[in-house]
């Protein structure tokens, strides 16, 4: 599980450890890690839950991510780590932060640890309201500065991210992969860093949902036989009709693997 040391990758390590599953948390700053494994240990004494470094933002990270499993079996991947990036900046691969790490990296480390998968598989990709309000295509995937604000490139990388989810569900039809929008949740996420951040924080925090709150329908969709599902609140939805476009879908795929060159 990608994110695991956020506000909902806890409450997500959390309740899966409570459920007996062995985790690994996948992260990119390793102390931070640690405390939550801790404070989940000292609730759950020999949960099995193990952390690995994880910086999405690079793609030699993410290969070397997956080459530390080695040939361990993958029953399920959450694709819970996001980001909204502040500001326009390059990763060290030339690809914009935002998508690096919300769209780019989760579809290498996704096609690395296929293999490690049995063929029934969950893969769970945390998306967001936010795509409904954007489009996205194969030209979007790298948006130069001038097409970069910080809402509009995380909604396209989290669309970006949905169609990559469509795409590898056609590839892969045994594997269940779904949808997971956990709708407005108390995070670090929702600071973007504006002048009225602290009016919001009195004015819009309180009606935020908790963390655990917003995770459900991720756990639901984890925990589910269903496939190409959408899971929203209590709901659990058949992908939105608007959201239906193969084609886009294959090109965007397409350029996405000339981009990272596999
Ligand atoms: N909060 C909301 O209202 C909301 C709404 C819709 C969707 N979502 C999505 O829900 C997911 C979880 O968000 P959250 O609200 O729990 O936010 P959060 O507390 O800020 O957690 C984000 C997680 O992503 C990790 N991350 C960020 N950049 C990374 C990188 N380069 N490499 C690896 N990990 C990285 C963070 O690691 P660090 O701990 O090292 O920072 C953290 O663990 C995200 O995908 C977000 O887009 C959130």
């Amino acid at each position: 599980m990608t994110g695991a040391s956020g506000a909902m990758g806890e409450a997500a390590v959390r309740a899966l450890a409570r459920d007996g599953r062995s985790v690994v948390m996948a992260c990119r700053n390793l102390e931070k890690a640690e405390a939550v494994r801790s404070r989940i240990l000292a609730d759950l004494p020999g949960a099995d839950i193990s952390i690995g470094r994880l910086d999405l933002s690079s793609l030699d990270s993410v290969r070397a991510f997956a080459d530390s499993l080695g040939q361990e079996q993958v029953s399920a991947l959450f694709n819970n780590a996001g980001v909204i990036s502040r500001g326009y900046s390059l990763t060290g691969d030339a690809l914009e932060n935002t998508f690096a790490v919300n769209y780019f990296g989760p579809f290498l480390l996704t096609r690395l640890l296929l293999p490690l998968m049995d063929p029934e598989a969950s893969i769970v990709n945390m998306i967001s309201l936010t795509c409904r309000y954007v489009s996205v295509t194969e030209k979007s995937l790298r948006p130069s500065a001038d097409e970069f604000s910080q809402l509009g490139t995380y909604a396209r990388s989290k669309l970006a991210l949905l169609r990559f989810s469509r795409e590898l569900a056609r590839r892969n039809p045994g594997l269940h992969i779904n949808l997971a929008d956990p709708g407005i949740v108390n995070s670090n996420m929702i600071d973007l860093g504006h002048w009225f951040d602290p009016l919001a924080d009195i004015l819009f925090r309180p009606f935020c949902k908790s963390p655990e709150r917003g995770v459900q329908p991720a756990l639901s969709a984890l925990a589910s036989d269903g496939r190409n599902r959408y899971f929203v609140g209590r709901k659990i939805m058949d992908i939105p009709a608007r959201f239906e476009d193969p084609n886009l879908d294959l090109r965007i795929w397409e350029e996405t693997e000339r981009i990272l060159s596999m």
